[in-house]
């Protein structure tokens, strides 16, 4: 039962002229010396540190205990408190043994990929990959690396996925939905199709996030994670992250973290942590609000096109079903007359917000042809469906008739 508790104020301090103040801490250290250690030091205080939330350990460096004895951090280039808290949640998220995190999802990708991969090797993927991973496939890598990027162009066809993998295949790579198409793979069966040959899976799983899909229960032995998009979920933050097995992540930690300090910095570690807090509850919600506002669009007579999982007739609803828990919050569609068209509606937007992201608490469009998809040739935007008309979506976390009235509002200025 509640019990009211009285509320009482404290009052214990009363002014005497004859007190003298007798307990200051380390007055026998000078000025600069207090300003630099005290209340604070390091080794003696850790009970001060018991706290509810996860402490920001700022610090990018960490005191020796002794001149033999290695502290478990040491510089802020490869790891630090407040940023391993994340990367054991984001393992413990996906199913992984452990986790490296990255300044941004797309360099996750790049260090991931220049661990595992020497010249001369090649990386099976397709052209439903992020904008970023599509450049680093097709240009960076081949170039300067000399590493092969294999586009799987049927990728529902797991023979073609088999045989674009060779003996110097170090690497498939799947993203999955996609991004911005929403193609969904098949994890199982391309996993299947991988191990065979010796090959390990990536699955890149940034627009479902493990609170919809769990990639290594369906035999991925490696995701990679944007943390910018829906795990974030309000824009604050760049980062990414590889999960899987310790001795990879330790692989990239030490190849390219530690030289390059390529690695999340605490205070955004610690949002990290705070927003991960309501994941699933948002992904619940967005995939809600995506559901509804593809069923609006695709009935609309301005729409030539919608693609999202949810939809009856997506090609992969029934894949979409068994493997993931919701669809999520990203769709994508296509209105009539080209980038004209495009331009018309999303100038149009009074609520939604024309920026480049997605997976944020409010909804944002973006324009794949222009902005994120530009340097693909005309033939693969054909293949991969990016269609000059093809409005990117993130639905938000608004009440969903507020976004389907904007979205009503602009498509009449067609
Ligand atoms: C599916 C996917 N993975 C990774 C990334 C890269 O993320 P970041 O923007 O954090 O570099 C993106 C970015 O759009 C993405 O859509």
């Amino acid at each position: 039962m509640h019990t009211e508790k009285p509320f009482f104020l404290r009052d214990s301090w009363k002014y005497d002229p004859h007190h003298r103040t007798t307990s200051v801490p380390d007055q026998e250290l000078g000025f600069d010396t207090r300003a630099l250690h005290s209340g604070f030091r390091p080794l003696e205080d850790v009970e001060e540190f018991r706290s509810f939330a996860v402490p920001i350990v700022q610090s990018m460096t960490y005191p020796y205990e002794c001149f033999e004895k290695f502290p478990n951090y040491i510089y802020g280039r490869s790891k630090t408190p407040t940023v391993s808290v994340l990367e054991k949640r984001l393992a413990a998220l996906e199913g992984g043994e452990a986790c490296v995190t990255a300044c941004s999802g797309s360099q996750a990708l790049f260090q991931l990929v220049f661990t595992i991969a020497r010249p001369g090797d090649n990386v099976v993927t397709t052209l439903n990959t992020f904008g970023e991973g599509y450049k680093q496939a097709a240009a960076i890598f081949p170039q300067r690396c000399n590493i092969e990027f294999r586009f799987v162009r049927d990728f529902t066809n797991l023979e073609a996925w088999d045989e674009a993998i060779d003996g110097r295949t170090k690497l498939v790579w799947v993203e999955t939905p996609s991004n911005p198409c929403l193609q969904v793979t098949d994890i199982r069966g391309v996993a299947e199709v991988a191990h065979q040959r010796g090959v390990p899976l990536m699955v890149d799983n940034t627009t479902a996030t493990p609170a919809l899909q769990k990639p290594m229960e369906l035999g991925a032995d490696i995701v990679l994670l944007s943390l910018t998009k829906f795990l974030c979920g309000n824009a604050t933050v760049l980062g990414g992250a590889v999960i899987g097995p310790e001795a990879l992540v330790e692989d990239i930690r030490w190849n390219t973290t530690e030289f390059v300090g390529a690695i999340l910095q605490p205070f955004e570690a610690w949002l990290m942590l705070q927003y991960l807090e309501t994941l699933s509850l948002r992904m619940e919600r967005h995939s809600q609000n995506a559901q509804c506002v593809a069923e609006f669009l695709v009935q609309h007579p301005k729409v030539k096109h919608v693609n999202y999982p949810g939809l009856p007739n997506h090609p992969q609803a029934e894949l979409a079903r068994r493997q993931m828990k919701a669809n999520g919050g990203l769709l994508s569609f296509v209105v009539p007359n080209g980038m004209q068209g495009a331009a018309k509606v999303m100038n149009s937007f009074r609520l939604i917000t024309h920026a480049v992201t997605f997976g944020t608490s409010r909804t944002i469009c973006m324009h794949p042809r222009t902005i994120t998809h530009e340097h693909m040739t005309q033939e693969e935007r054909d293949a991969a469906g990016i269609d000059d008309g093809l409005i990117r979506l993130s639905v938000g976390l608004e009440n969903v008739e507020d976004i389907i009235a904007d979205l009503d509002q602009a498509l009449e200025k067609l």
